[in-house]
Protein backbone atom coordinates (compact mmCIF):
# COMPACT_ATOMS: atom_id res chain seq x y z
CA UNK A 1 0.00 0.00 0.00
CA UNK A 2 1.74 3.29 -0.97
CA UNK A 3 1.05 6.18 1.64
CA UNK A 4 -1.38 8.87 0.22
CA UNK A 5 -0.93 11.36 3.13
CA UNK A 6 2.62 12.67 3.36
CA UNK A 7 4.36 10.05 6.36
CA UNK A 8 5.22 13.20 8.11
CA UNK A 9 1.56 14.43 8.40
CA UNK A 10 -0.05 11.39 9.02
CA UNK A 11 2.59 10.78 11.98
CA UNK A 12 2.04 14.14 13.13
CA UNK A 13 -2.57 13.38 13.10
CA UNK A 14 -0.90 9.91 14.77
CA UNK A 15 0.96 11.90 17.57
CA UNK A 16 -2.07 13.89 18.46
CA UNK A 17 -4.34 10.94 18.79
CA UNK A 18 -5.33 8.84 21.73
CA UNK A 19 -2.58 6.27 22.23
CA UNK A 20 -2.63 2.61 21.40
CA UNK A 21 -3.27 0.17 24.48
CA UNK A 22 -0.14 -1.71 24.97
CA UNK A 23 -1.85 -4.99 23.92
CA UNK A 24 -2.87 -3.02 20.47
CA UNK A 25 0.77 -2.19 20.28
CA UNK A 26 2.14 -5.51 20.74
CA UNK A 27 -0.68 -6.95 18.15
CA UNK A 28 0.96 -4.36 15.55
CA UNK A 29 4.45 -5.62 16.47
CA UNK A 30 3.66 -9.66 15.69
CA UNK A 31 1.51 -9.14 13.02
CA UNK A 32 4.79 -7.35 11.45
CA UNK A 33 6.70 -10.42 12.15
CA UNK A 34 4.24 -13.28 11.31
CA UNK A 35 2.06 -12.50 8.43
CA UNK A 36 3.00 -11.53 4.53
CA UNK A 37 0.75 -7.84 4.83
CA UNK A 38 0.90 -6.34 7.89
CA UNK A 39 -0.37 -3.41 6.36
CA UNK A 40 -3.09 -4.82 5.97
CA UNK A 41 -3.92 -3.88 9.47
CA UNK A 42 -5.81 -0.31 10.07
CA UNK A 43 -3.80 0.48 12.40
CA UNK A 44 -3.84 3.12 15.64
CA UNK A 45 -5.05 6.57 13.21
CA UNK A 46 -7.87 4.85 11.49
CA UNK A 47 -8.50 2.48 14.45
CA UNK A 48 -9.18 5.21 16.89
CA UNK A 49 -11.60 6.85 14.24
CA UNK A 50 -13.52 3.53 14.62
CA UNK A 51 -13.40 3.25 17.90
CA UNK A 52 -14.58 7.01 17.87
CA UNK A 53 -17.51 6.21 15.38
CA UNK A 54 -18.52 3.37 17.62
CA UNK A 55 -18.70 5.49 20.46
CA UNK A 56 -20.66 8.50 18.86
CA UNK A 57 -23.39 6.35 17.08
CA UNK A 58 -23.40 4.37 21.02
CA UNK A 59 -23.28 1.60 18.70
CA UNK A 60 -24.19 -2.03 20.48
CA UNK A 61 -24.13 -3.96 17.67
CA UNK A 62 -21.22 -3.82 15.05
CA UNK A 63 -20.42 -6.28 11.78
CA UNK A 64 -17.29 -6.54 10.29
CA UNK A 65 -16.00 -8.17 7.30
CA UNK A 66 -12.29 -9.12 7.38
CA UNK A 67 -10.58 -9.98 10.27
CA UNK A 68 -7.24 -10.32 9.67
CA UNK A 69 -5.18 -10.49 13.32
CA UNK A 70 -8.13 -8.69 14.72
CA UNK A 71 -7.18 -5.20 14.91
CA UNK A 72 -9.99 -3.22 13.86
CA UNK A 73 -12.20 -6.04 15.81
CA UNK A 74 -10.41 -5.48 19.41
CA UNK A 75 -10.66 -1.44 19.04
CA UNK A 76 -14.18 -1.13 17.81
CA UNK A 77 -14.83 -3.74 20.64
CA UNK A 78 -13.36 -1.32 23.37
CA UNK A 79 -15.40 1.38 22.12
CA UNK A 80 -18.94 -1.09 22.59
CA UNK A 81 -20.56 -0.70 25.85
CA UNK A 82 -19.98 -4.11 28.34
CA UNK A 83 -23.46 -5.55 26.87
CA UNK A 84 -22.23 -4.83 23.31
CA UNK A 85 -21.43 -7.55 20.15
CA UNK A 86 -19.33 -7.33 17.47
CA UNK A 87 -19.10 -10.53 15.17
CA UNK A 88 -16.52 -10.07 12.33
CA UNK A 89 -16.19 -12.43 9.14
CA UNK A 90 -13.14 -13.88 7.72
CA UNK A 91 -11.52 -17.25 5.65
CA UNK A 92 -8.24 -17.36 6.54
CA UNK A 93 -8.06 -19.81 10.24
CA UNK A 94 -4.43 -18.80 10.39
CA UNK A 95 -4.66 -15.44 10.57
CA UNK A 96 -7.62 -15.29 13.03
CA UNK A 97 -5.65 -17.56 15.52
CA UNK A 98 -3.46 -14.35 15.87
CA UNK A 99 -6.54 -12.18 16.42
CA UNK A 100 -8.23 -14.83 18.95
CA UNK A 101 -5.03 -14.96 20.94
CA UNK A 102 -4.96 -11.17 21.48
CA UNK A 103 -9.22 -10.79 22.46
CA UNK A 104 -8.55 -13.27 24.50
CA UNK A 105 -5.93 -11.23 26.34
CA UNK A 106 -8.36 -8.23 26.52
CA UNK A 107 -11.64 -7.22 28.99
CA UNK A 108 -13.57 -6.60 25.64
CA UNK A 109 -12.67 -9.92 23.61
CA UNK A 110 -15.72 -11.29 25.35
CA UNK A 111 -17.56 -8.91 23.08
CA UNK A 112 -16.13 -10.78 19.86
CA UNK A 113 -17.62 -13.73 18.09
CA UNK A 114 -15.46 -15.05 14.70
CA UNK A 115 -18.03 -16.47 11.79
CA UNK A 116 -14.98 -18.41 9.60
CA UNK A 117 -15.85 -18.90 6.13
CA UNK A 118 -16.40 -17.13 2.77
CA UNK A 119 -18.49 -13.54 3.95
CA UNK A 120 -20.81 -13.14 1.26
CA UNK A 121 -21.79 -17.00 2.75
CA UNK A 122 -21.69 -16.04 6.06
CA UNK A 123 -23.69 -13.22 5.46
CA UNK A 124 -26.74 -15.72 4.77
CA UNK A 125 -26.48 -16.77 8.09
CA UNK A 126 -26.67 -12.99 10.00
CA UNK A 127 -29.38 -11.15 10.94
CA UNK A 128 -29.73 -7.19 11.64
CA UNK A 129 -30.24 -4.78 12.71
CA UNK A 130 -26.46 -3.38 13.13
CA UNK A 131 -25.25 -0.15 14.32
CA UNK A 132 -22.33 0.09 12.34
CA UNK A 133 -20.64 -2.16 9.79
CA UNK A 134 -16.77 -2.35 9.04
CA UNK A 135 -16.08 -3.58 5.31
CA UNK A 136 -12.56 -4.39 4.79
CA UNK A 137 -12.32 -7.97 3.05
CA UNK A 138 -11.89 -8.66 -0.74
CA UNK A 139 -12.70 -5.44 -2.58
CA UNK A 140 -13.70 -7.15 -5.48
CA UNK A 141 -17.20 -7.91 -3.51
CA UNK A 142 -17.51 -4.65 -2.19
CA UNK A 143 -20.26 -4.14 -4.27
CA UNK A 144 -21.85 -7.39 -2.90
CA UNK A 145 -21.34 -6.32 0.74
CA UNK A 146 -22.73 -3.55 0.46
CA UNK A 147 -25.88 -4.86 -0.96
CA UNK A 148 -25.96 -7.52 1.70
CA UNK A 149 -25.15 -5.30 4.76
CA UNK A 150 -27.33 -2.67 3.56
CA UNK A 151 -30.66 -4.62 4.59
CA UNK A 152 -29.13 -5.51 7.89
CA UNK A 153 -27.73 -1.86 9.27
CA UNK A 154 -30.37 -0.34 11.10
CA UNK A 155 -31.91 3.64 9.88
CA UNK A 156 -29.40 5.59 11.74
CA UNK A 157 -26.73 3.48 11.28
CA UNK A 158 -23.38 4.03 9.45
CA UNK A 159 -21.72 1.82 7.12
CA UNK A 160 -17.70 2.46 6.97
CA UNK A 161 -15.73 0.95 4.05
CA UNK A 162 -12.05 1.08 3.78
CA UNK A 163 -9.43 1.21 1.42
CA UNK A 164 -11.82 3.32 -0.99
CA UNK A 165 -8.83 5.06 -2.43
CA UNK A 166 -6.67 2.36 -2.68
CA UNK A 167 -3.47 3.81 -3.04
CA UNK A 168 -4.88 6.73 -4.99
CA UNK A 169 -5.27 3.90 -7.51
CA UNK A 170 -8.92 4.30 -7.85
CA UNK A 171 -8.31 7.82 -10.15
CA UNK A 172 -6.59 6.13 -13.14
CA UNK A 173 -7.94 2.31 -12.81
CA UNK A 174 -5.55 -0.15 -14.28
CA UNK A 175 -6.56 -3.76 -12.89
CA UNK A 176 -9.33 -5.99 -11.56
CA UNK A 177 -8.91 -4.21 -7.97
CA UNK A 178 -8.68 -1.03 -9.08
CA UNK A 179 -11.77 -0.98 -11.32
CA UNK A 180 -13.92 -2.63 -8.71
CA UNK A 181 -13.20 -0.05 -5.97
CA UNK A 182 -13.81 2.72 -8.74
CA UNK A 183 -17.20 0.52 -9.14
CA UNK A 184 -18.18 0.27 -5.54
CA UNK A 185 -16.87 4.12 -5.37
CA UNK A 186 -19.72 5.24 -8.34
CA UNK A 187 -22.39 2.68 -6.89
CA UNK A 188 -22.19 4.33 -3.40
CA UNK A 189 -22.23 7.78 -4.79
CA UNK A 190 -25.60 6.89 -6.57
CA UNK A 191 -26.90 5.51 -3.94
CA UNK A 192 -30.07 7.49 -2.42
CA UNK A 193 -30.37 5.08 1.10
CA UNK A 194 -27.01 7.34 2.11
CA UNK A 195 -25.26 10.17 2.64
CA UNK A 196 -21.98 9.73 2.37
CA UNK A 197 -18.30 11.32 3.10
CA UNK A 198 -15.16 9.96 1.69
CA UNK A 199 -12.43 10.90 4.07
CA UNK A 200 -8.26 10.61 2.94
CA UNK A 201 -7.91 9.06 6.02
CA UNK A 202 -4.83 6.36 5.93
CA UNK A 203 -5.69 4.65 2.43
CA UNK A 204 -9.52 5.69 2.23
CA UNK A 205 -12.36 5.75 4.29
CA UNK A 206 -16.40 6.32 3.19
CA UNK A 207 -18.57 6.42 5.88
CA UNK A 208 -21.74 6.33 5.04
CA UNK A 209 -25.37 7.34 7.42
CA UNK A 210 -28.07 5.42 5.93
CA UNK A 211 -31.71 7.08 6.27
C1 LIG B 1 -7.53 -5.90 4.83
S1 LIG B 1 -7.65 -7.40 5.72
C2 LIG B 1 -8.62 -6.92 7.13
C3 LIG B 1 -7.84 -6.08 8.10
C4 LIG B 1 -8.51 -5.92 9.46
N1 LIG B 1 -9.75 -5.18 9.34
C5 LIG B 1 -7.57 -5.23 10.43
O1 LIG B 1 -7.69 -4.05 10.70
O2 LIG B 1 -6.65 -5.91 10.92
C6 LIG B 1 -8.74 -8.33 4.72
C7 LIG B 1 -9.14 -9.68 5.29
O3 LIG B 1 -10.20 -10.17 4.46
C8 LIG B 1 -10.13 -11.57 4.41
N2 LIG B 1 -10.86 -12.05 3.23
C9 LIG B 1 -10.48 -12.02 1.94
N3 LIG B 1 -11.43 -12.55 1.14
C10 LIG B 1 -12.45 -12.92 1.97
C11 LIG B 1 -13.73 -13.52 1.76
N4 LIG B 1 -14.16 -13.85 0.53
N5 LIG B 1 -14.50 -13.76 2.82
C12 LIG B 1 -14.08 -13.42 4.08
N6 LIG B 1 -12.89 -12.85 4.34
C13 LIG B 1 -12.08 -12.60 3.29
C14 LIG B 1 -8.64 -11.88 4.37
O4 LIG B 1 -8.39 -13.19 4.86
C15 LIG B 1 -8.05 -10.76 5.25
O5 LIG B 1 -7.80 -11.25 6.56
Amino acid sequence: MRKIVPEVIERYCTENTTPESPLLRELVAETYARTAFPEMQVGHLEGALLRMLVRLIRAKRVLELGTFTGYSSLVMAEGLPEDGKLITCDIDPQVTEIAKKYWSRSPHGKKIELRLGYALETLKTIEGPFDLVFIDADKENYVNYWESCMPKTRSGGLLVVDNVLWSGDVLDPKDRTDRAIAEFNRHVRNDKRVEIVMLPVRDGITLAWKF
